[in-house]
């Protein structure tokens, strides 16, 4: 078991398998020009199933893929197929881009769920905030998962003034979809300009969906991020992750191995733990894994504060999500 020095027992571990994307969202990654890690630097498939093996044995019980884009990797596939055979829940977060080719490797692996990240249903918004031209690619991969019946999260972060005017879009589409549409508080990285006018809260998210539809909250798993409603006649439902106005801490299970193998505690974590370096040289990494747990922070990896009005996202200590994974 790996606890922190709060009592929580930390079960999902999630592995951004690289920072690499074919997407170039602005609110994840660094506006200037970015070096993606060198293949050399990131953790190798058998670094990454080997410490997926042990985070498995030390009670791990979910494990998330992310990136970047996780399924831009080269060896996704084979990466997939080995984790698939750990007594673990895999999951994994994507652009949507590639499920058609991987959907496949992605079913032998007993991925029931997947969470797709879209941020608009208009196709020339969706160039402007990813910088490429497949809205539709995307869409037609979810109806693909959907006639899979694979679950589907639907990922929007909203961002005031961008993409707050189409809440209720999204919503008519889980009228008839059996799809989950999860509402992001826009969340500050180094680089992604975020201010807090551009913040779109919880409360204002929940009072735009009840101008048109009566809301029934639905009771939330031990640690979820998202809280989660559901609409009287739609097939679909929809949740928040508020984690600048509320954020959901105290529940918190979650560790994050990032593609060049360092260990966060914390989405927002100043520190890392470099394993693996440790698991190159011949080290033992599981009290490397432990040490950095227990010094995990009560809440907001100790930097973010309930008074968001004051964040500025560039004195942050951390990396850009790209390089987090979310
Ligand atoms: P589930 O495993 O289905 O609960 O997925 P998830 O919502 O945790 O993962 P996903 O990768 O789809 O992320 C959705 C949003 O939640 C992103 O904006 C993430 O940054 C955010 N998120 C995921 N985990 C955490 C967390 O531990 N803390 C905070 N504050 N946000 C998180
Ligand atoms: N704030 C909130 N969520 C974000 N994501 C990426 N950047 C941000 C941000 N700045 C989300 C994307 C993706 C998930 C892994 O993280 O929607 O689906
Ligand atoms: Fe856990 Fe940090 Fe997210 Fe809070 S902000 S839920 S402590 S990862």
């Amino acid at each position: 078991m790996i606890e922190d020095s709060f009592g929580r027992v930390h079960d999902y571990l999630r592995i951004s398998l690289t920072d690499n994307c074919n997407f170039r969202c602005f609110y994840c990654m660094p506006e200037e020009d970015y070096d993606f890690t060198p293949a050399s630097r990131l953790m190798q498939t058998d670094e990454i199933i080997h410490l997926a093996e042990i985070f498995v044995a030390q009670g791990v019980k979910k494990i998330r893929l992310t990136g970047g884009e996780p399924l831009v990797r080269k060896d996704a596939a084979k990466i997939i197929e080995a984790l698939g055979k750990l007594p673990v829940e895999l999951a994994i977060t994507t652009n949507g881009t590639r499920i058609n080719e991987l959907l496949p490797v992605l079913q032998a692996a007993n991925i029931k769920n997947i969470n797709i990240s879209l941020d608009t249903l208009q196709p020339e918004k969706f160039f402007m905030i990813t910088r490429r031209d497949v809205f539709h690619q995307v869409k037609s991969n979810i109806e693909l998962l959907l006639q899979h019946k694979i679950g589907v999260k639907l990922n929007m972060v909203v961002m005031k003034g961008l993409n707050d005017n189409e809440i209720l879009d999204f919503i008519a589409w889980t009228k008839h979809n059996p799809i989950q549409v999860r509402f992001i508080e826009f969340m500050p990285f180094s680089g992604n300009r975020w201010t807090s006018n551009k913040l779109f809260s919880l409360e204002e998210i929940l009072a735009i969906i009840q101008t048109e539809h009566t809301i029934l909250p639905v009771e939330a798993g031990p640690n979820d991020t998202a809280k989660s409603y559901m609409i009287p006649g739609h097939d679909g439902s929809f949740a928040v992750i508020s984690t600048m106005t509320s954020p959901f801490c105290s529940t918190c299970n979650r560790m994050r191995l990032t593609a060049d193998g360092k260990l966060k505690n914390c989405l927002f974590s100043k520190g890392e733990t470099d394993l693996l370096t440790a698991l190159r040289a011949g080290e033992e990494v599981l009290p490397l894994i432990r040490s950095s747990i227990w010094a995990k922070e009560k809440e907001l990896g100790g930097q973010l504060h309930t008074h968001f009005e004051n964040i500025d996202a560039e004195l942050l200590t951390n990396r850009s999500m790209i390089t987090i994974g979310g």
